[in-house]
């Protein structure tokens, strides 16, 4: 049976995994994998490990899987979190949030001592924003105003909707605009500064300077492992 890259990456990812660690358990249909890779684990080794989720869907799924979790209360550093991306470039630089659990995802990273990140080949770009339009979290109340200053910025911002054509709203109640840059994204850490200044955003999409690990899987079968 062949895996599929997702899931070679998924899989692979959970390896770094050690008895003991606190966990940041990331957010997407490739994490999907080393969660199930997690379950395993502690069924068939007694691996004894705590997560703290990045979303209510990895929540429910780490529940059922028998994932020990923790809350943000309980804890003030994670030894490793895994979790995926929407685009990386060759610095590590991500695009994230296409799952709409980029603020939650963001917390959880900024407070991992090591952040392992799980994608297929197609994520990974010469330059940010060439092939997914970026996440942007925006308080409802000040939408209008922040679509505007996001326009300002040189990107086409789009109001996310649910799969039904209804309203979307991410885990914490907030609307993402998704924002399509023509000629991708030149300078990212500039562009997190700009939008992070626009009052009325909750956070930006943007992952600067969070990846330490790179685990791409490829149709062959092969798991590669970057460092940065
Ligand atoms: C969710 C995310 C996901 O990590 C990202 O969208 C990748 O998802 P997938 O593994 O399903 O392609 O940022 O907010």
């Amino acid at each position: 049976m062949t895996l599929s890259p997702k899931e070679i990456a998924g899989r692979r990812a959970a390896d770094f995994v050690r008895t003991g660690m606190t966990l940041g358990l990331g957010t997407g249909s490739t994490v999907h994998f080393t969660l199930l890779a997690l379950g395993e684990r502690i069924r068939a080794e007694g691996l004894r490990v705590r997560g703290v989720p990045t979303s209510l869907d990895t929540e429910h799924k780490a529940r059922a899987l028998g994932i020990p979790l923790a809350s943000l209360d309980e804890v003030t550093s994670i030894d490793l979190t895994i979790d995926g991306a929407d685009e990386i470039d060759p610095q590590f630089a991500m695009v994230k949030g296409g799952g709409g659990a980029l603020l939650r995802e963001k917390v959880v990273a900024a407070i991992s001592r090591r952040e392992v990140i799980v994608v297929g080949p197609e994520k990974v770009v010469p330059r940010l924003g060439s092939t997914f339009a970026l996440p942007v979290e925006v308080a409802p109340f000040a939408r209008p105003v922040v679509e505007r200053a996001l326009a300002r910025l040189g990107c086409q911002p789009r109001l996310r909707t649910a799969k039904d054509g209804g309203r979307y709203l991410t885990d914490n109640h907030n609307e993402i605009l998704d924002c399509r840059f023509a000629d991708g994204i030149a300078d990212p850490a500039a562009l997190e500064r700009a939008i992070d200044a626009i009052p009325g955003v909750v956070e930006s999409g943007l992952f600067i300077g969070l990846a330490h690990v790179l685990v791409i899987g490829h149709p062959d079968g092969r798991a590669e492992v970057r460092e940065r």
